[in-house]
């Protein structure tokens, strides 16, 4: 009798455990990509704080401001990535480096090959995975960052072209607070990419 008692708490506990893991930290493909985007966005956001710096003591105020903006976009993804960490029960981590600064146009080149990176490789990747996994969080999460990425690289990518003319131009941005999404000038009721109104974006000069 003592034996069948001891089994059956046993067999209770084991079921209590077997319900309360899965809710703790489901260790899925997708929420190692989330700690790696978290970890790569947290990055992202530090390397242009760095670059932007650099941007505005070489004399490229609209550089800068581009650096900033992206760098508030990136802080939006990161915000976006550990929150759904979290809600799979996971604890964000990131390992954020010391930048690597160098003058404004090497700075410019390093930006376009990460964001193009992010666009055409990782965050394509991480899509894949969260919709085979079924992960509905991850997947918006993924695509609002890729979208924005794509729309820094085309930005990174035409200061770098003209960099020339540049020297002393002021321009400010907007980044959308929810998607990170980022813009020149507000044209649009709605983000075009999160579709969110207009007043989600916030100016960053
Ligand atoms: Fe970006
Ligand atoms: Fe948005």
């Amino acid at each position: 009798m003592k034996k069948s008692i001891k089994f059956l708490a046993l067999a209770l506990v084991i079921a209590a455990l077997a319900a309360w893991l899965p809710a703790v930290a489901a260790p899925t493909k997708t929420l190692d990509n989330l700690q790696t985007a978290f970890n790569g966005e947290s990055n992202a956001h530090a390397k242009y704080l760095a670059f932007a710096q650099k941007a505005d003591e070489e004399g490229y105020p609209s550089v800068a401001s581009l650096f900033r903006a992206a760098a508030r976009a990136e802080q939006v993804h990161a915000d976006t990535h550990a929150s759904v960490i979290k809600s799979m029960g996971g604890v964000p981590k990131a390992d954020v480096k010391t930048p690597e600064v160098k003058t404004t146009k090497d700075n410019l080149e390093a930006a376009v090959k990460g964001e193009t990176y992010e666009r055409d490789v990782m965050y394509p990747e991480f899509i894949t995975v969260a919709k085979a996994e079924g992960n509905k969080d991850a997947l918006k999460a993924f695509n609002y960052a890729k979208t924005a990425e794509a729309e820094h690289a085309k930005m990174y990518s035409a200061d770098l072209k003209d960099l020339a003319t540049l020297k002393g131009k002021t321009q400010g941005y907007w980044v959308c607070t929810i998607c990170g999404y980022t813009v020149p000038k507000i044209d649009f009721d709605k983000c075009p990419s999160c579709f969110n109104p207009k007043d989600k974006y916030v100016e960053v000069k």
